[in-house]
């Protein structure tokens, strides 16, 4: 009978072994008795449904794209002459800010701070224009009044935001789309302007000392070939030419959207997840946990379209107030977002102040500067404060001189109803267990730096 114990034994072991296994995988049980085959290449890091994404095709740019790619690093455009867009888009840092300070230095003498972190300009090709609820079927192409849109949607209830079933957000009537912290550009041939004249970056003058600039710039000939000989006797519309061509090389050039990401290769079944990143992804996408995956959409489109990780839709944080910012000693101060001060459209639009464009996660391991106001400089903060927000206000805001915590202190009183306390992980009360425990802040943080483009496989 030796045979068999020796088999009992063996599978005793084998036994052990599994359960260890089921144990030590992040996997959630639910998972292994649902599809036990997925769970368990899942366990092993592999995505088990892998998808052919449909990544922007890198055809030669065009001659427009060219130009664009010159006047983007050119720095005679600025008032300074020292300062181009890479100066603040840095393509080293996913055309995001190389430093920490919450805003960057501009104007003349490159010292003057602007009011607003700098965004990355990455993975903006798809983004939406700026609307107002779910899509309006006007029927013909005459586009409905943002503040009509407003109106319609002000008085519906908000509808909640999961991860498991982030398309209930498209009945959701918010604002989404458009560019910059507040949405109020549309297109990237339209927004660059602002940068360009903005006096706390680049500050380029008046339009027709940036048109003399361009006129007199090494691409200048090329400049007329493509706009015309008579282009620069007409400064307004060199300038939006000028812009035009910059648009055109943040679409076209594929350093503006690689999807070379180690999650891109998870996807498509080249990479496997370390067991901390695995964890992290499926907090990610677990709404009682992170719930991040409600708003930072991480899963592809159906037709095969990689997820850019936002749903292109705004919401109030409550970020505290950020001292660092010049403009916030002025108690009377407050950027709003939507509702100002700088966009003026939806200043009477009181339910949206405090709301912000939710921005991409890809390539987030890369910056030093998070959220619209730069206020956090790791991703462990800005993940606690997530967590902990409504149950320990006091680590995030300040006191009154009577000891009373000012939550979401960088919005006037009378609108902080409009953060938002209903989502997961923000549902919580003072002495409720907070939505995930440090360690599991550290596996999500694994998860996020697979968002990083430039992955190869031998890392
Ligand atoms: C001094 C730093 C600075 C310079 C120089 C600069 N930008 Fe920006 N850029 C910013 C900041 C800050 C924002 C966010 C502003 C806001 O949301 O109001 C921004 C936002 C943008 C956005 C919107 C991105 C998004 O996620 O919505 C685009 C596009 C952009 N800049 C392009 C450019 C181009 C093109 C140039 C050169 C013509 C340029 N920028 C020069 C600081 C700069
Ligand atoms: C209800 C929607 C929502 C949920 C849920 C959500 N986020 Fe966000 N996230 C946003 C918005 C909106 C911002 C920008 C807020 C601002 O600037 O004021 C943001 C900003 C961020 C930033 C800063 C990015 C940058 O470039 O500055 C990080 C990092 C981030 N979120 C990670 C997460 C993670 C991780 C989770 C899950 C624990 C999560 N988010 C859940 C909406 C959401």
């Amino acid at each position: 009978m030796r045979v068999a114990s020796f088999a009992g034994v063996l599978l005793g072991v084998l036994l052990l072994a599994a359960a260890g296994f089921l144990a030590w995988s992040p996997v959630p049980l639910r998972t292994w008795t649902s599809g036990p085959e997925q769970a368990f290449r899942l366990a092993l890091g592999a995505d088990p449904q892998p998808v052919r994404l449909v990544i922007p095709a890198d055809p030669p740019l065009s001659a427009m794209a060219q130009l664009g790619e010159r006047l983007f690093y050119d720095p005679r455009l600025s008032g300074s002459g020292r300062m181009s867009c890479a100066s603040c888009h840095n393509p080293a840092f996913a055309y995001g800010p190389a430093g920490s300070s919450a805003v960057v230095l501009g104007g003349p003498h490159v010292s003057t701070p602007g009011s607003r972190a700098v965004p990355s300009l990455r993975y903006l090709y798809r983004q939406p224009p700026f609307t107002i609820g779910p899509d309006v079927e006007t029927g013909n192409d005459v586009p409905v009044a943002l503040t009509q849109q407003a109106q319609a949607a002000s008085g519906h209830a908000r509808a909640l935001k999961t991860a498991q079933a982030p398309q209930a957000a498209s009945t959701n009537l918010v604002p989404q789309g458009g560019l910059f912290w507040d949405g109020r550009a549309d297109t990237l041939e339209q927004q660059i302007n602002g940068p360009l004249f903005n006096p706390a970056e680049m500050d380029g003058g008046t339009v027709q000392e940036v048109a003399r600039k361009l006129a007199s710039g090494p691409y200048a000939a090329e400049f007329e070939r493509l706009f015309g000989p008579g282009v620069f006797e007409n400064p307004g519309m060199a300038i939006d030419e000028a812009m035009f061509a910059i648009g055109r090389y943040e679409i076209e050039d594929p350093s503006f959207h690689p999807f070379t990401s180690k999650y891109d290769a998870w996807l498509q079944g080249r990479a496997r997840f370390t067991r901390a990143e695995l964890a992290g992804y499926l907090l990610f996408n677990d709404p009682a946990k992170g719930n991040c995956a409600a708003c930072h959409l991480d899963q592809p489109s159906r037709d095969g379209q990689p997820p850019l990780f936002t749903d292109h839709q705004f919401e109030a944080l409550g970020a505290p107030r950020n001292p660092a910012i010049p403009a916030n000693r002025d108690p009377g101060y407050y950027d709003l977002g939507i509702c100002g001060p700088y966009r003026n459209d939806m200043r009477t639009q009181t339910q949206y102040c405090g709301m912000f464009l939710t921005p991409t996660l890809r390539n987030v391991a890369l910056r030093r500067v998070f959220f619209h106001n730069g206020v956090f400089h790791n991703l462990t903060q800005v993940l606690d404060f997530y967590v902990a927000r409504d149950i320990h206000p006091g680590r995030f805001y300040p006191r009154k001189a009577a000891g009373q915590v000012v939550e979401y202190d960088d919005i006037p009183p009378q609108y902080r109803a409009n953060v938002d306390t209903v989502d997961a992980p923000f549902d919580r009360h003072p002495g409720d267990p907070p939505a995930l425990t440090s360690g599991e802040i550290q596996d999500v943080i694994a998860f996020l730096d697979t968002l990083t483009d430039g992955y190869t496989s031998s890392q």
